[in-house]
């Protein structure tokens, strides 16, 4: 299928209470992985990309590998930028062909960030794109931010509604709620209680960050709350490595390099299928897509 904007497939999810899994691919092996997980269990998929593994390899490439696998493959998929406060790198991404991408003005004050906010929203209404934004501080390490523990923020319910009164059309709210970046040191917090508050007066779907370490049951609890797009990165720049060192470790002497990127394949697309299944979007591609029959 051509590439999709996010946005409907979220609200859709939302409505359905089942997580849309976005997965930050790293190289075309890891989006292979992320796209074909994804066609194997007939689920919808977000594909989002880092500000550092663009700038790595550049915003042609990755459009065209994430444009190339999803057309060959059907079930639908969105080609997302993750956290992003630089403006011209949204403007490069939306002129490359991403579908949707985040502003993340979450560190500025709260009016700044609003107002930031909403300019990217009317370039990307204009775009036809689906815009993400954030308040509040999620914690933790993406990308090059690091917020420390004590510095994460949960949002603020009033701030919430006030934020998404000018972007009426926004695909999904990142409200921090107690989830973090990276794995877990002791039990996240969740603001369960915030997060049922924001969802039952703000009718747009929510960006659960932090996915890596979570358990079933608070996933069923973020899900059931009104989290429709899950975010997992951590765990699948580990399965990148391990995967590929697992080859190493299991034949030492291969000097052949492919068995490697198989290996390494094979360990980011068991995690694929198992978080699919662990967020309930198996078999719903259709649904999602807004196709069923
Ligand atoms: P993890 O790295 O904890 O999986 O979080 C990913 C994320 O939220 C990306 O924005």
């Amino acid at each position: 299928m051509a590439l999709v904007s996010m946005g409907p497939m979220l609200k859709r999810a939302q409505a359905a209470r089942y997580g849309i899994a976005a997965f930050n691919m790293i190289d075309y092996n890891s989006a292979r992985a992320i796209i074909e997980g994804a066609a194997e269990k007939k689920a919808p998929m977000i594909v989002q990309v880092s500000v550092k593994t663009i700038k790595h390899w550049g915003f042609k490439p990755i459009a065209t590998w994430v444009r190339m696998l999803a057309e060959g493959v059907d079930v639908p998929v969105a080609l997302h930028l993750d956290h992003c406060s630089d403006v011209d790198v949204i403007a490069k991404c939306i002129e490359a062909g991403w579908t949707s991408v985040m502003f993340d003005g979450s560190s500025l004050p709260f009016a700044e960030n609003k107002a930031n906010s909403e300019a990217v929203y009317r370039m990307t209404e204009d775009a036809g794109v689906g815009l993400e934004a954030e308040i509040g501080a999620i914690g933790g390490v993406e990308d090059d931010k690091f917020v420390a523990e004590d510095a994460a923020i949960l949002a603020n319910y009033d701030e919430c509604v006030e934020f998404v009164k000018g972007m009426p059309n926004l695909a999904v709210f990142a409200p921090a709620i107690g989830t973090a970046h990276g794995f877990y040191k002791g039990q996240p917090k969740i603001a369960y209680d915030l997060l049922e508050k924001i969802t039952a007066t703000i009718p747009i779907p929510i960006a659960l960050h932090g996915g890596t370490g979570l358990s079933q049951e608070q996933f069923d609890r973020c899900i059931a709350g009104g989290c429709a797009k899950v975010n997992i990165s951590t765990m699948h720049k580990h399965r990148y490595i391990d995967g590929f060192l697992q080859v190493r470790a299991d034949k030492p002497k291969l000097e052949e390099p492919l068995p490697f990127i198989v290996g390494q394949y094979e360990a980011m697309k068991r995690d694929v299928l198992d978080m699919i299944d662990a967020f309930g979007s198996a078999g719903k591609a259709a649904h999602a897509a807004g196709t069923e029959a």
